[in-house]
């Protein structure tokens, strides 16, 4: 990692680990778009919940009848998904410190990956690359990924361009990497992964500032 990349690191980790950040994530439940999926899809095999935040993604995995492996980059979400799940078999859930782009886990192993919220946080354009492709090493042909993204389409004023390839940065400096929605489904067409179903592309309104969002599922492609 460069330098800056590192720095920049830093300075997410600070505000991922924040505790009013990480208190906010573990109050948070599931949304209807993702326990209306979770209610078509089968559970036909482990799901991995790729940047768990406060584990509410994890619960209604688990409560659904996938076993899961909750991954996170920050050591207070970890520690929050963790106590979150605390009551669930032990067999059944593992939560483990890491990150999108380098993935703790085997190859081809998951039926389902979810990572909402996650994948605009790399750093930059090559860790947002190297991350697609861990996801499809992890994927099993034929499983699906849940991803919900921020994209370029609609920029928050207040953000600034950082050193081009989809790189801004926050007023706080923490970076983002925000790519068109064509951008991103391409890379991850690239990767063997496609839409299956429609996509879906809106602005929603946070108190951190407008967020152009992309939500679809993606299916590995059979070998
Ligand atoms: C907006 S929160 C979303 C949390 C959760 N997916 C949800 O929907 O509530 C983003 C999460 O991604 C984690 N994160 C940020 N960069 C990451 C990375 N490179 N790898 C894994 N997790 C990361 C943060 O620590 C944070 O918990």
């Amino acid at each position: 990692m460069t330098t800056d990349a590192r720095t920049a690191a830093d300075r997410a980790a600070a505000y991922w680990n924040a505790p009013d950040t990480v208190a906010e994530f573990r109050s948070l439940h599931a949304r209807p778009y993702l326990t209306d999926l979770l209610r078509r899809v089968p559970v036909d095999g482990p799901a991995l919940d790729l940047g768990c935040g406060g584990g509410r993604g994890t619960v209604a995995l688990l409560e659904r009848g996938f076993d899961v492996l909750a991954v996170d980059l920050h050591d207070g979400m970890v520690e929050a998904t963790r106590a979150r799940t605390a009551g669930y078999p032990s067999g059944r859930v593992t939560v483990r410190q890491g990150a999108a782009h380098a993935i703790p886990a085997d190859d081809g192993i998951f039926a389902l990956v979810v990572c909402y919220g996650v994948l605009h946080n790399a750093v930059d354009r090559v860790q947002w690359g190297t991350a697609v492709r861990e996801i499809r090493r992890v994927l099993r042909p034929g499983g699906r990924l849940a991803l919900n993204t921020f994209t370029s389409q609609t920029l928050d004023p207040r953000l600034r361009a950082g050193s081009g390839d989809g790189r801004y940065l926050l007023p706080d400096d923490v970076p983002m990497t925000l790519l068109s929605d064509a951008a991103i489904l391409d890379a991850f067409a690239g990767a063997g992964l496609r839409p299956e179903g429609g996509t879906h592309s809106y602005v929603r309104d946070l108190d951190v500032g407008p967020r152009a969002v992309l939500r679809c599922v993606l299916r590995r492609e059979e070998d």
